[in-house]
């Protein structure tokens, strides 16, 4: 007799079991029913797609991009990746249709499973879920915080405490290389330096010194003490479009702080970053995070169109409400039959009452 193997799930992966379901269903629920008052439609795009999308879209020198892919070959030798991501996807989709070809703003959102092939940890899975949010055609300020707003009304509906929202401006396209320079400039290329510094900003310095910005490594974090705020090096337009989002969150009363090392770790966004930090989630604390991206949908072949959107990561919304009590609406029905009259009887109300979707069960 050979060896009994037992199956668990993949490392990385989790089951939603059962009893994790009323929270998950509460969860999507909840915030569907807010995106539909915010004019959202959902859209629903293929769990794989050709790999030379991610790269175009997230950026070759990203994390997700580098080292995090789950790429494989069909068999007829189609290169192709399991999304890590909802946003490259919906504008892949949004050319391939011209859903941009109406004269409002085309407001789309996705509920799925995405794939990185993260170190797993609390809050960190390789198969997570997201509800995310991409609103494309508009690049007037107040739709930055139409989005923020929303996001923030999601965690205020679920009811998820202690929060607070994080807003950074990247720059735009003018304003983008002079930022990159001032970096360099002030971490100095001598190649000491760039020998010191970590073996993941070591790329980075030439190819995307932004990045060094939110790296975790103290001794990263310490050559950083005392660079000037990023936004300084903006130009007037991205300034007056910033300057309007923080004086329009005031007016909201939305708690927010404005986090200079806010960079992000994909490689579309352009203006605007913003995350959504939770107190309550240990390393993994970002619940929500995205930002404006004006020229994705241009790099992937659509007209010159700006947008902006966001994701949450489910399994991290569902980790802050575990203590949440969820209602079970429907009664349940039990039937109990005691002998053999009584089980036919009671088979045909059960029949009945499901045909009338009466919740019931018969034992
Ligand atoms: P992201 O920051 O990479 O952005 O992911 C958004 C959220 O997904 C994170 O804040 C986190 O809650 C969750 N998440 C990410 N990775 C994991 C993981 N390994 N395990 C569990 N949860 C995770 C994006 O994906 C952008 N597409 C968001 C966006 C939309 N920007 C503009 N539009």
């Amino acid at each position: 007799m050979g060896k009994q193997t037992t199956f668990t799930s993949p490392r990385g992966t989790k089951d939603i079991l059962p009893q994790e379901m009323p929270l998950w269903h509460h969860i999507e629920n909840t915030t569907k029913k807010l995106l539909h008052s915010f004019n959202f439609q959902e859209i629903r795009t293929p769990i794989f797609e050709n790999t030379h999308l991610f790269k175009r879209g997230i950026g070759e020198e990203t994390d997700i991009v580098n080292k995090e892919m789950y790429t494989f070959h069909d068999k007829s030798d189609r290169e192709l990746t399991l999304r890590p991501e909802g946003t490259a996807p919906v504008i892949r989709s949004s050319i391939q249709h011209r859903l941009y070809d109406s004269p409002l703003p085309t407001k789309l959102y996705y509920c799925g499973p995405m794939f990185r092939y993260e170190r797993p940890q609390a809050g960190r899975y390789r198969q997570f879920h997201q509800i995310g949010v991409e609103l494309l055609g508009s690049d007037h300020p107040l739709t930055d915080v139409e989005t923020i707003h929303l996001a923030y009304m999601i965690c205020h509906e679920l009811g998820l405490a202690d929060l607070c929202v994080h807003v950074n401006s990247i720059g735009d396209p003018t304003s983008r290389p002079i930022i990159e320079e001032a970096i360099r400039q002030f971490l100095g290329s001598t190649s000491w330096f760039k020998e010191s510094i970590c073996p993941q900003c070591q790329p980075r310095f030439d190819k995307n010194p932004l990045r060094i910005l939110d790296c975790k490594n103290k001794k990263c974090q310490s050559y950083l003490a005392g660079l000037p705020d990023i936004k300084s090096f903006l130009t007037q337009e991205a300034k007056d479009h910033f300057n309007t989002i923080v004086d329009e969150l005031t007016r909201l009363n939305i708690p927010f702080k404005i986090n200079d090392k806010l960079v992000r770790g994909l490689d579309y966004y352009t203006k605007t970053t913003f995350e959504i930090i939770s107190n309550d989630l240990g390393a993994q604390n970002t619940v929500c995070g995205g930002g404006r991206y004006d020229l994705l949908i241009e790099q992937l072949g659509g007209p010159a169109t700006p947008a902006i959107g966001f994701a949450f990561g489910v399994e991290r919304m569902a980790m802050l409400m575990k203590d949440t009590p969820i209602t079970q609406t429907e009664p349940l029905i039990f039937l109990a039959p005691t002998g053999n009259v009584s089980q036919s009887l009671c088979f045909n109300y059960l029949t009945q009452l499901r045909t009338n979707k009466i919740r019931c069960e018969m034992d």
